[in-house]
């Protein structure tokens, strides 16, 4: 079936400081990602999306960004990304970059701009306001923890942000920010991306009242609880973008970091002329349970199947614990993740992995003398924080470089991670590694599972059961979570996570079956 790419596309995460480092500095750049693109496509993905790689001081390590239009020096040049898309290209593999629209840097320009001068026109692209006796204009809290708000001593007002004091939000009822973007989006565009993907989507527009919104503890994970944000006003932003997109030749796309678990309210942002993609975030925070897992896939699929939409499926990024260890760690952890990842790629739609998920690697535990992520600090470590899930790559070796880099890492990479760099793998049948791609080729391969239809098969408890049929095609996914020795369809094993002797297929393991 010939349809648009972006609909069944498994798109690579790469996080741009912990993937491969090209001159020895310990921290991962565009250079470096060249080089190690061989890895990706033949790992059989189709595209690859980068984390923010643009000029930024780092407090939220690239998601402050000081100015849209260039590359941060220590991640290389504006060169380097137009060489690393070319090659990109010429290997088949689209380009996804990040924006940053609901917030920049407290070092942009504007913001800057905005702090030193009341007058300054600038100052109108923020959400500046007077405090409400004698404290912050409202109640809201930072995500990273804290309040919302921080006084700008000079003016006496307070301006706001969702995240950190280094990352002040945006006002988009400014229609100067909206022109500004559009032309940020072009710049991009115009030097060939094949799409975006929108940080924090759904939180752009603010009700104009900014009125208190009362935080439950503790927080959630996803945002619906808030009704300061989610405003209709983001759709009509959208469809604006989208019109942008269509205007290039070559299906040009967006996802949206859209952080909602209502899936309805989630699908609304994929409608036809809006969004392409939206993250769907649902199992992230889903345990290894058959029945609340079929009840996540139902939902999303009636969801954005109501509204003619793709769905997509997401098990890892830079923010959350790595699955392995959010599935129980150790073997079982691993084995578990292993299955998952014949669930995620079996299911219909679009699919996100993340740089090292390919190698099952685990979270690292750090110790709090090397944390560096914002949560962190801002908690007082009452959160961890982000930073055990974005330790370099091991590719090859050991100790301390593994071949990210020459010098010394950013975040240390175990010792132990030796056995698990892509060299040790490399060659093993038994590897994460094999699997992935295993899966990845018969994904490309067979229409039945890349884009054919879904329909759940009856399974014993604990089970998980499906079939993706095309033509005269079908492919049965099983997944057996907790269940017995579960006996397999009869037809061809095309590839399980764990050996089916006797075609039984153990616990903690999937498998695909052409019937
Ligand atoms: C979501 C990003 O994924 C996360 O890493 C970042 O800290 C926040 N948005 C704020 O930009």
């Amino acid at each position: 079936m010939n349809e648009h790419w972006w609909r069944s596309a498994v798109i690579y995460q790469i996080y741009v400081r912990s993937f491969a480092d090209s001159d020895g500095d310990g921290v991962g750049d565009l250079p470096g990602i060249r080089s190690r693109l061989p890895h990706v496509k033949e790992l059989g993905v189709d595209g690859i999306w980068l984390t923010p790689f643009y000029p930024s001081p780092g407090a939220d390590h690239g998601y402050d960004v000081s100015d849209y239009v260039d590359v941060d020096p220590q991640f290389g040049t504006l060169d380097d990304f137009d060489a690393l898309v070319a090659d990109a290209h010429r290997l088949g593999l689209r380009v996804i970059v990040d924006i940053v629209p609901n917030h920049t840097s407290n070092e942009h320009q504007w913001f800057r701009n905005a702090v030193s001068d009341p007058q300054h026109p600038d100052r109108a692209r923020y959400i500046f306001r007077p405090g409400r006796d004698g404290e912050p204009p409202n109640v809201w809290t930072s995500a990273f923890g804290g309040p919302a708000w921080t006084l700008d001593d000079a003016s006496g007002e307070y301006y706001l942000h969702l995240f950190t004091p280094e990352q002040p939000d945006l006002d988009w009822h400014n229609g100067r920010v909206r022109e500004d973007f559009e032309e940020i989006l072009r710049f991009w565009l115009d030097r060939g991306v094949d799409g975006f993907r929108i940080d924090v989507g759904q939180a752009l527009y603010k009700a104009p009242d900014l009125h208190d919104v009362h935080q439950p503890e503790p927080r959630p994970a996803f945002a619906d609880w808030h009704t300061g944000i989610n405003q209709a006003e983001v759709h009509g932003l959208y469809r604006s973008w989208r019109r942008l997109a269509d205007s290039y030749p070559d299906e040009r796309m967006y996802v949206g970091e859209v952080v909602l678990e209502n899936q309805v309210e989630l699908a609304k942002y994929v409608r036809p002329d809006e969004l392409q993609l939206t993250f769907n975030f649902t199992f992230l925070y889903e345990d290894w349970n058959a029945k609340a897992l079929r009840a996540r896939i139902e939902r999303t699929l009636e969801a954005f199947g109501a509204v003619g939409a793709t769905a997509s499926w997401v098990l890892e990024n830079h923010d959350v614990t790595r699955l392995p260890t959010r599935y129980g760690g150790g073997e079982e952890g691993r084995r578990r993740a292993r299955a998952a990842t014949l669930l995620l790629l079996g299911l219909p739609g679009a699919a996100f992995l993340y740089q090292g998920q390919e190698l099952g690697l685990e979270e690292v535990e750090l110790p709090d003398e090397l944390r560096q992520d914002p949560v962190f600090f801002r908690t007082n470590g009452a959160r961890k924080g982000r930073d055990g899930c974005r330790v370099p790559i091991p590719w090859s070796g050991g100790p301390p470089g593994f071949g990210f880099t020459a010098g010394s890492p950013w975040l240390p990479i175990p010792a132990d991670w030796t056995a698990l760099s892509a060299e040790a793998q490399e060659g093993s049948p038994q590897s994460s590694l094999a699997l992935h791609r295993a899966a990845l080729e018969l994904r490309r391969r067979i229409d039945a599972l890349r884009t054919g239809s879904f329909a759940w098969r009856e399974s014993p408890s604990g089970t998980l059961l499906f079939e993706r049929a095309s033509g005269n095609e079908t492919i049965v996914c099983v997944v057996n979570l907790n269940a017995e020795h579960l006996q397999l369809p009869d037809g061809e094993l095309l590839l399980a996570s764990e050996p089916a002797p006797g075609n039984l297929l153990p616990p903690s393991s999937a498998a695909w079956t052409r019937v």
